[in-house]
């Protein structure tokens, strides 16, 4: 049986020092509880674990949500020893259902952070106003621009020279809330969208934790304010 951090490695990603929650002990503060909502592949939430398992983040991950029953997601989840929830959309008549399933299930593991890490669905204010200022997404272009779908694709046709990735909070129109950390990715000429999607992807698996550990400062500092 391998361990949690022989297991983050061979994601594909380098060999982390860390037990999950060990990131804790380096210091007294309690690690975030992280929620990761995904559709797809999950390359961001193995970045984020490994963040976690390297000690670079302060956090654990306590579920991880997936819509599409086939999301590779999944099968990274389980490796890494992370317990996953399948909320299949369509299986709910309202996407207020989901999302009231979705904050059930997040509360229920105790979660204070989600992290929308590929999730390809609209959320709605049920979802917004439980974790209000405490969600974040990211997405592949350099915000303003290319919100939405295919947003590599938009960016090639639009035939900018620079394009990249955005980590921000999430509001209720997609794509919009305040931005918390971006990356500017230049367009080679040949490139195809899978060739740059590549070089974004690199990325956003570099940005992600660290806007969340912003984010949570960010949070921090307003709630002393007060
Ligand atoms: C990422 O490119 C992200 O920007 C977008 O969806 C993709 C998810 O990739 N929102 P992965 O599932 O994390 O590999």
């Amino acid at each position: 049986m391998s361990t949690f951090a022989e297991r983050v490695a061979l994601c594909s990603l380098v060999s982390p020092a860390f037990e999950p929650g060990s990131a804790s002990a380096k210091n007294d503060v309690p690690p975030l509880r992280l929620g990761v909502m995904a559709s797809g592949s999950g390359s961001n939430f193995a970045a984020i674990a490994r963040a976690i398992a390297q000690g670079e983040l302060n956090a654990r991950i306590e579920l991880v949500i997936y819509n599409n029953p086939g999301a590779k997601v999944v099968n990274r989840a389980n490796w890494l020893g992370v317990p996953s929830q399948l909320l299949d959309h369509r299986t709910f008549e309202t996407r207020e259902a989901l999302d009231e399933a979705i904050v059930q299930a997040l509360r229920s593991a105790g979660v204070e952070w989600v992290i929308m890490a590929g999730w390809m669905r609209r959320v709605t204010e049920r979802l917004i106003s439980a974790f209000s200022g405490r969600i974040l997404n990211i997405h592949p272009s350099l915000l303003p621009s290319f919100p939405g779908v295919r947003a590599v694709e938009q960016a090639l046709k639009a035939g900018v020279k620079i394009t990249g990735c955005s980590v921000h909070y999430v509001e209720l129109v997609v794509d919009s809330g305040p931005i918390i950390m971006q990356v500017a990715v230049p367009v080679l000429p040949d490139d195809s969208v899978e060739t740059l999607q590549a070089r974004i992807q690199v990325q956003e698996h570099r940005i992600f934790s660290q806007a969340i550990a912003i984010a949570s400062q960010q949070v921090k500092a307003i709630a002393a304010d007060n």
